[in-house]
């Protein structure tokens, strides 16, 4: 350890240019940190703000190179600052990235206290990044459980692959324009798009801040007229009043519900009475397919049909049943490329029906 104080390091090689790699990083990092309670302001007089308190203040901001913030760590010690670097150095990959926090550790003390500081607080946290279960996880949320990125935004903003399954609810549906419909889980909005189409009116809600943002985007329209409203909330815990819709759909995200009685109970308390529920089931069968890998499968709740029901029954809702639908059709008429066609041969689901 340097008598000043220690440095922390960490780099990694990224297959992108400087310029794309910057911006990719300084997003996401600034992402990361608000889902933490800390925000990041960017640019020349950029400052890090947690709980109203400057952490940080930007020195240097030379976009697609370097960054340099100085750092306080401690508001019982203003005059204890350090130096946070980010470089972005052209390599034979692409780009280097390198996260560097000089002049740390003087509050710790020396020895025992920074090797205890730096195993818990660093190292151990940089190892279980790259456990299986942290890993798995990290993707899970990443692409489908909590979606967040540019290859996310990018898929939810048009899955088309989705829409097969998108039209047998819709169709299911028979949507009227006196119809209030919610969707649980709305992803980037896609069905939503759809479903307006025939003159309803919607509510949706996803936990993901990302896809909530992008669904909106995506809604504008339709949400200027007020004729849909998308919230950030959990299926387990809807923002709406009893008896509220006429109508309930989810698509994609019963699997990854951990208590789904409780969930579809909550869809009921907002239906009105004689509501009606679609919902796309979970199929065993699909565990560890393309429409369900690993990691995700295994993290995924699978769910027979005659448990679906019983399921839904228990939540309280009647005329129940699981039905299956030949895909083929409905993926031929979302413009689904002919040679994937055959993805959706024979009959597809479940889908949940049920009624308040
Ligand atoms: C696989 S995506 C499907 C998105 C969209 N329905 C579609 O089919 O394109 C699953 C979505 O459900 C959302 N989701 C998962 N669990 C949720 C929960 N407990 N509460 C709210 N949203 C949830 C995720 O954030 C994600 O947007």
């Amino acid at each position: 350890m340097k008598k000043n104080g220690t440095t922390v390091s960490t780099s990694i090689h990224i297959a992108l240019k400087p310029a794309a790699a910057f911006k990719s990083v300084v997003g996401e990092l600034k992402l990361a940190l608000a889902r933490n309670g800390i925000q990041f302001e960017e640019g020349t007089n950029g400052r890090v703000v947690q709980k109203e308190a400057e952490i940080g203040r930007i020195k240097t901001w030379k976009r697609d190179k370097h960054i340099v913030i100085e750092w306080r760590p401690a508001s019982w010690e203003p005059n204890e600052v350090g130096i946070v670097e980010l470089r972005f150095k052209p390599s034979m990959v692409g780009t280097e990235v390198v996260l560097k926090h000089r002049q740390w550790g003087r509050l710790i003390g020396e020895g025992t206290e920074i090797a205890g500081w730096f195993s818990s607080e660093i190292a151990a946290p940089f190892l279980r990044a790259m456990t299986p279960q942290t890993l798995g996880d990290w993707i899970t949320d990443r692409k489908a459980r909590r979606p967040s990125g540019p290859q996310s935004r990018a898929i939810y903003r048009d899955p088309l692959f989705h829409y097969p399954n998108f039209r047998v609810i819709l169709s299911e549906l028979a949507l009227k324009p006196h119809d209030y419909l919610l969707e649980v889980g709305c992803g980037g909005g896609a069905m939503l798009k759809e479903a307006l189409k025939s003159g309803c009116r919607a509510a949706a809600i996803d936990h993901s801040p990302e896809m909530v943002h992008l669904a909106t985007h995506e809604n504008s329209e339709a949400i200027t007229d007020g004729r849909l409203t998308i919230y950030e909330a959990n299926a387990n815990k809807l923002p709406f009043a009893d008896s509220t819709f006429t109508c309930a759909a989810m698509t994609g995200v019963l699997g990854f519900l951990s208590d789904l009685v409780d969930a579809l109970s909550e869809i009921r308390r907002v239906l009105k009475q004689g509501g009606r529920l679609v919902a796309l089931g979970s199929d065993p069968t699909t565990r560890g397919t393309p429409a369900a890998p690993e990691p995700m499968a295994s993290r995924l709740h699978f769910y027979e049909d005659t448990e679906l029901g019983d399921l839904a029954r228990k939540a309280g809702f009647k005329e129940v049943s699981v039905v299956r639908r030949d895909m083929e059709q409905f993926a031929r008429e979302a413009g689904v490329p002919k040679e994937a066609l055959p993805l959706f041969a024979g009959p597809g689901g479940p889908f949940l029906l049920a009624t308040k």
